[in-house]
């Protein structure tokens, strides 16, 4: 079988009009899914919703002698802290636990910096001329629109096999203005790369010229292996003062993906001081968070064990999605040599490489044969892909009969894209 880059024009000509073909076809077909998010898919919710059943007797109200129905406790049940801390492999003193998403912590947590300042912030960063932030990519989209939000000059990061790339993180950290990174340190969002411990040991131990350079250790996906065990994942506060910098990092993991999106528990690990800190700063906001959703976690998670082996029911679901996807970009797309993508074990996405300059046209004739994609270039600071190449799949939300559907338009336009690119 010939690749497009072999072919003739007039075989390529022939290929697209035969393409053209079965594309109107999908399009007649009126469809409408959705590869765009990364949500649970109906199944995982219902795996979950007898959640809802617990909490039927006074003593569950209880936990250790504290009513979860009054105010109080603004750092989270004690219960819910260690639980986190478990699955996190910190201590429960260093776990905050918030509301119903991390992502609000983390929007917190900047804010924050940026009206009062952090720990060691010489000053609030409103008050700084210009902070600049390191974003690995491809990236998460909204932690991207956090520090756009509170206009800092966004300075893109390659991710590697291993992580960002590190020599370029500690180049970039010797500039006081850089005032920190985004991370997603296992299965990140969308690569599903785990970062290597040299990585990971040499984020512990950056140099930062600024000293309230801050990393933003986003663990979204600290326990969601798909396929295989749980890998075991070092913990970024203890290497951080075993190595001298325990206020550098805020850690941020929440149960959106492990319970119910929306409807979770959301928490920040820190060392004590930035914990001390923080309260400070939270104490004017907020009297406690949601406790009886906190016991509600606490009574179903129970513990890491028990809470692994729910994310082994959610890989049961995932896993044949994830298998679909990859089996169909292996069969239609891999012989024509126009793209590349990664094959992760965990997280929510596949990170898709198309040829150069086809990411925005496949996306324009996904949408028109009516399958919805995360947005070209949302992977990337500011929207904007310089390659126009990453598309992240998002292959959880539909049951797999519609999934086989969307990827088989994902692939049709793909090629359809690459052969207009490649001269038709
Ligand atoms: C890396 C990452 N962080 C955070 C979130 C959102 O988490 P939460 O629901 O706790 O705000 C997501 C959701 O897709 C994510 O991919």
């Amino acid at each position: 079988m010939k690749t497009y880059a072999q072919m003739s024009q007039e075989e390529r000509r022939a290929e697209y009009a035969a393409l053209q073909k079965e594309f109107q076809g999908w399009k007649d077909r009126g469809l409408s899914l959705n590869m765009a998010r990364g949500k649970p898919g109906k199944a995982q919710l219902d795996l979950v919703s007898d959640i809802f059943s617990l909490m039927q007797k006074p003593e569950d109200y209880v936990s250790d002698g504290i009513d979860v129905r009054n105010y109080g406790e603004m750092s989270g049940l004690p219960a819910a802290k260690r639980l986190f801390a478990e699955i996190l492999d910190c201590q429960p003193e260093q776990v905050f636990v918030g509301g119903n998403a991390s992502l609000q912590l983390m929007f917190d947590t900047i804010s924050k910096a940026y009206t009062h300042g952090l720990l060691h912030s010489p000053r609030p960063w409103r008050l700084e001329e210009t902070v600049r932030w390191l974003c690995p990519a491809p990236g998460y989209d909204r932690h991207f629109k956090i520090t756009e939000f509170f206009g800092f000059e966004l300075i893109t990061i390659p991710m590697t096999e291993t992580g960002p790339d590190m020599d370029m993180v500690e180049k970039h950290a010797k500039d006081p203005t850089v005032k920190g990174i985004w991370c997603v340190p296992k299965y990140s969002n969308p690569d599903g790369v785990i970062y290597s411990e040299d990585t990971i040991r040499r984020f512990a131990n950056l140099n930062a010229a600024a000293p309230d350079f801050t990393i933003m250790w986003d663990n979204a996906y600290c326990i969601h292996e798909f396929e295989g065990d749980y890998v075991p994942f070092p913990d970024i506060l203890s290497l951080c003062a075993e190595a001298g910098h325990p206020d550098m990092v805020f850690e941020f993991a929440s149960t959106s993906k492990v319970t119910l999106p929306g409807a979770g528990v959301s928490c920040f690990a820190c060392s004590e001081a930035n914990m001390a800190h923080m309260s400070n700063l939270l104490t004017p906001q907020v009297i406690s968070f949601d406790k009886v959703n906190q016991q509600r976690h606490v009574l179903y998670l129970q513990n890491k064990a028990h809470t692994l082996e729910l994310m082994k029911k959610h890989a049961a679901i995932m896993g044949p999605k994830f298998r679909t996807v990859l089996d169909a970009l292996d069969r239609e797309i891999a012989p024509l040599n126009i793209a590349s993508w990664k094959r992760p074990k965990g997280g929510y996405f596949v990170s898709f490489n198309a040829m150069p300059g086809t990411a925005r046209r496949t996306w324009e004739l996904c949408r028109e044969a009516g399958v919805t994609m995360t947005g070209a270039g949302a992977t990337f600071p500011y929207g904007k892909d310089p390659q126009d190449s990453n598309i992240r799949l998002a292959p959880s939300l539909p049951p797999v009969e519609e999934l086989k559907q969307a990827i088989s338009i994902f692939c049709l336009c793909l090629k359809m894209s690459a052969l207009e690119k490649l001269g038709v």
